[in-house]
């Protein structure tokens, strides 16, 4: 497995391997790297000749007070796990290379970049696109891998991929959760032993709004959002920073709930701010 710190190195690494014919499949990370990640550079490893992995703690995506310096970081554990993946290579920048002094150039998501994790979050899509951006024209994949944990990140990506004219295919997999429910996520990890348990009310929150929409019981949005909200601040320890059900690709909001939809929310358990989401499809 190459490790690989420099741009130009990565774009002559991947012009070389383009030469050859090979496909290249490209998973982004911010490392701390746990099963969903896994799941994730483990299908784009089945489905291309060479496989790609960044890890980037990307500060660009991260507010004033958030949680750039203190985010997970497990070096080794990740080159362990890449490695025995088969991942033939790492791009492994750091903010210098990616952020030289002077950087002054940025990718605006308007729309739906501002709603949702946006609305709480102003500039965390314009990170997100930003280095999504570089990265792309480093490593220049045939298709990149990206979590549905992240919902609207994952909209925002093809949107601005359809928008910019990138040839590259966005495949989006699914969420994979704990034996209780919780989605993996880095942030995890920030969790004491009570909070832990406590944050299993959002994917008991998603399983109930999914069920009372397929029951065909309601309909109107207001009223299964009531209900959602309801569940969730039945646990003391969390606290709401939004719950929506929208439209799967623009992310719109609707009066009455039509599938497929999605059921996305924000909720903090005690600091520590989780996002999760469900699709609901009829059958
Ligand atoms: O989902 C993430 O880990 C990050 O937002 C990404 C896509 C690697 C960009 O920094």
């Amino acid at each position: 497995m190459q490790v690989i710190t420099t741009g130009k190195e990565m774009q002559a690494f991947s012009r070389k391997i383009r030469t050859e014919g090979k496909s290249i499949g490209f998973v982004p990370t911010m490392g701390a790297l746990h099963e969903g990640h896994l799941s994730i550079v483990s299908r784009s490893v089945e489905e291309n000749d060479i496989t790609l992995v960044s890890i980037f703690i990307n500060p660009t995506q991260f507010g004033p007070n958030e949680d750039f310096n203190k985010y997970p970081k497990d070096h080794k554990g990740d080159m362990e796990k890449l490695l025995s993946l088969n991942v033939d290579a790492v791009f492994l920048p750091d903010v210098a290379e990616m952020y030289p002094q002077g950087y002054s150039t940025f990718v605006y998501v308007g729309g739906i970049g501002g709603i949702l994790c946006g609305a709480s979050r102003p500039d965390h899509f314009n990170g997100v696109a930003t280095v999504v951006t570089k990265l792309f024209n480093t490593v220049m994949p045939d298709r990149a891998y990206f979590g549905q944990k992240d919902y609207q990140q994952t909209v925002v990506i093809s949107k601005m991929v359809r928008e910019l004219c990138f040839d590259i295919d966005i495949v989006v997999c699914p969420v994979v959760r704990e034996a209780d429910g919780l989605a993996m996520s880095s942030r995890n990890a920030y969790l004491n032993e009570e909070e832990r348990k406590a944050a299993s009310i959002l994917s008991k929150a998603l399983e109930y709004g999914k069920e009372l929409i397929m029951s065909g019981r309601e309909q109107q949005t207001s009223l299964i959002k009531s209900k959602i909200t309801a569940l969730i601040q039945s646990e003391p320890l969390a606290s709401i920073d939004y719950v929506e059900i929208v439209g799967p690709q623009y992310l719109e909001v609707v009066k009455e709930v039509k599938t497929p939809a999605v059921i996305v929310l924000a909720v903090k358990i005690g600091n520590t701010r989780l996002i999760d989401n469900i699709i609901v499809e009829s059958n």
